[in-house]
């Protein structure tokens, strides 16, 4: 075996390779996303990453095994200084993590085996047993039922707070919270699914201070639906972002996988979780997501122009009562004035509320040709789904009534195909309701 093709390994990664500068250029992250952190002399000159599919990593030396244990371990904070077993890290892993980190500019990253392991790990690693979890409401259904259900079988309580609530409204259920037990992360998603409803992150961290400043919670928030591109929340008070992958950094439907980012201080907790109970992603689908990362910006955006063509068709259908889309918010409004301070796009995934009742949106949703029938978003082909009978059945109706979740309300998810042809599905399907 030649040198060549040894291992690497985070130390040796050549520092050209992680230039993150020409002369006084700062290089933008889509430009990054090509070539950081990799270092192809490593591999044979391969330009692109292999899939290293090794359960195990040599050590040099014993000293060596001894020093990477000890940043497993958490003996030494930061992470492992080499690779060591594949449970903990991998050359695919670290180089996505370099990689996803950028688009936040935040110091540290994880990717995970889910999205749902990503935020299971992150509360994993937050919640004792008495504590008690604040969040914006609604929640993505699986993590209110890990919040609710799971972390509940260990003691844990929750208080929430409408996405959209004002400081001193957030400042109220954070002084119930803290009267109730440590409060021990406040947990956001913003936009939420399936409403689309914005979350001012700057009051939550105005209101942390003012109620929790001697011992602040850290503010955790989900930012699949805008992230990395049209939302950036660490630069809004957030100390950690969590990303479902499998949406738009995967962007092609064929893989599941999960994210968090943040600064080392709040990452070095989660990795050490994540090193106990196996949570990370696999070598094949980390090199899949690296991939997906090169054209993460011409997708994104592409789909953000197709969404607002698109919406702007459906807003003036006469067979259409709304569309809840965030490049149309009521100027003045509350929710127009955090994506104003929060948002540098719409996004492409929206709701759409029909006129009638769940069988006209089962109609539209039937007569689709090219948008295809399916719960998932942020791919390169547009899909669409009816939360109240699919994603969010399990939910009572009474909860669903509060949160807006409506039997005439449908989710689309725009990809990148031309948009005039999707505006003839939609037209043609509307014709059939
Ligand atoms: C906002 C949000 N967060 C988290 C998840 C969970 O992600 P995954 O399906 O990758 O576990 C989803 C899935 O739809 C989601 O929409």
């Amino acid at each position: 075996m030649s040198d060549a093709v040894r291992p690497t390994v985070r130390k040796s990664r050549a520092m050209k390779h992680r230039a993150t500068h020409i002369g006084e250029r700062k290089l933008d992250p889509s430009t990054l996303m090509m070539g950081y952190g990799y270092d192809p002399a490593l591999s044979e000159g391969s330009l692109k990453p292999p899939i290293f599919l090794t359960s195990t990593f040599v050590f040099e030396s014993a000293a060596d095994g001894k020093r990477f244990f000890e940043g497993i371990t958490g003996v030494r904070p930061g992470g492992a200084e080499g690779l060591v077993y594949a449970r903990f890290n991998g050359p695919d892993q670290e180089i996505l993590e370099d990689r996803l980190a950028i688009w936040e500019e935040a110091e540290d990253a994880l990717v995970f085996s889910s999205g749902m392991s990503a935020i299971a790990t992150v509360l994993l690693a937050l919640v004792q047993p008495g504590d008690v979890v604040v969040h914006s409401a609604p929640l993505y259904a699986a993590t209110e039922t890990f919040i609710g259900r799971i972390l509940g079988k260990f003691g844990v309580t929750w208080l929430d707070f409408p996405a959209g609530a004002t400081r001193e409204e957030i400042e109220t259920v954070l002084a119930a919270a803290k009267a109730k037990g440590r409060v021990a992360v406040i947990y956001l998603e913003s936009p939420a699914n399936p409403t689309n409803a914005l979350v001012d992150v700057e009051a939550v961290a105005a209101a942390r201070a003012a109620v929790l400043g001697e011992s602040p919670p850290p503010i955790v928030i989900d930012n699949t639906f805008l992230g990395p591109l049209w939302q950036k929340p660490l630069r809004h008070g957030a100390d950690m972002v969590v990303y479902s992958l499998t949406k738009y950094v995967g962007g092609h439907s064929d893989l599941v996988a999960g994210g968090a980012v943040g600064s080392k201080a709040a990452i070095n907790p989660i990795r050490a979780m994540r090193n106990v109970i196996g949570t990370i992603t696999d070598p094949h689908t980390a090199w899949m997501l690296m991939r997906s990362l090169e054209t993460l910006e011409l997708r994104m955006s592409r789909a953000n122009e197709n969404a607002k063509r698109v919406c702007e068709y459906l807003a003036a259908h006469p067979k259409v009562e709304r569309v809840g889309y965030l490049g149309f918010l009521p100027e003045g409004s509350r929710q127009a004035d955090i994506f104003r301070r929060h948002c540098c796009g719409a996004g492409s995934t929206f709701s759409v509320i029909v006129k009638g009742g769940e069988a006209e949106a089962f109609r539209l949703l039937d007569n689709l040709k090219l948008v295809k029938l399916a719960v998932s978003l942020g791919g390169t082909e547009s899909l669409a789904s009816h939360p109240a009978a699919m994603t969010h059945l399990s939910v009572p109706q009474a909860r669903k009534d509060e949160l807006g979740i409506s039997d005439n309300l449908i989710r689309v998810s725009i990809g990148v195909e031309h948009p005039d042809d999707l505006i003839a599905d939609f037209t043609q399907a509307l014709d059939a309701v």
